[in-house]
């Protein structure tokens, strides 16, 4: 019970990564605030987390529609009083596609999800982590931000623009009681990873249960790490 009464918030939370972290945070305690659109997916994983014993709320939500992130604040400050841990994993993969020919519809729309979604959420969640004596957030970044390769197109760049937007937050908050840290969780079997790649067999690649033990470590209240980018194969031990 490493994260015991912790509260937790996680995005994406319907589904691949951000499923396994909201199921390996309710099994070591936390009451697990879980984000995402598919309202069924969520209520199978709120099914799965009551039946292992734990405890979850369920918000479903559109992080695109920016707006409405402010209004997540009021309720959680009302009934939880504090957010002692925020994982923004919500992301979109976008197309692969050259840039000259990347649709600005589809550029903006990622771009809301993986950046503007992010700093509405620290805005709005920012002083419930203060409220918290030992407020962790962590953020999803990939190796696309900072290996440049071709065709990664709003990806890349909205990652990139991401894993800068964490650390300006972690140097913000050095004389707080909240750290803050960026988590590469490199190849993983979900719907993202075989959109980016339809020809690799899924088999291959670790699970996203094989890489939650970096989430679970990050936001223990005795977490002291600020700031640093951690690639989940190398701290899970995960053979390349
Ligand atoms: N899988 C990999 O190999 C890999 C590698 C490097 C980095 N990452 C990063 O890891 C994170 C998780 O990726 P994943 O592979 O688990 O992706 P995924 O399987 O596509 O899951 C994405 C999650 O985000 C939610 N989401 C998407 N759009 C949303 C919106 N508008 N509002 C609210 N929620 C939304 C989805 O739920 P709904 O559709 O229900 O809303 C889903 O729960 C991402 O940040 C990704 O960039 C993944």
């Amino acid at each position: 019970m490493r994260l015991k009464d912790r509260i937790a918030l996680v995005t994406g939370a319907s589904r691949g990564i951000g499923a396994a972290i909201a199921r390996s945070y309710a099994k070591e305690g936390a009451h697990v605030i879980c984000v995402a659109r598919t309202v069924g997916a969520l209520e199978e994983l709120d099914d799965e987390i009551k039946a292992a014993g734990g405890s979850a709320t369920l918000v479903p939500l559109d992080l695109e529609k920016t707006e409405q992130i402010d209004g997540l604040a009021a309720p959680l400050l009302e009934r939880f009083g504090r957010i002692d841990i925020l994982v923004g994993n919500a992301a979109l993969l976008g197309r692969m596609t050259p840039l000259h020919q990347y649709p600005p519809e589809l550029w903006e729309k990622v771009f809301k999800l993986n950046v503007h979604a992010n700093q509405r959420l620290l805005r709005a969640v920012h002083p419930l982590l203060q409220a918290s004596p030992a407020g962790r957030a962590i953020f999803l970044t990939s190796s696309a931000s900072t290996h440049v390769r071709a065709y990664w197109g709003a990806y890349a760049a909205s990652k990139a623009a991401l894993d800068n937007m964490v650390e300006t937050y972690a140097k913000e908050v050095v004389t707080t009681n909240i750290k803050v840290n960026l988590v590469d969780p490199g190849a993983t079997r979900t719907k993202m990873r075989a959109a980016a790649y339809p020809g690799e067999e899924p088999e291959t690649l670790p699970a996203p249960e094989d890489i939650v033990e970096v989430f679970i470590a990050l936001a223990e209240a005795g977490c002291e790490r600020n700031g640093e980018r951690i690639l989940a194969r190398d701290f899970c031990g995960i053979a390349k």
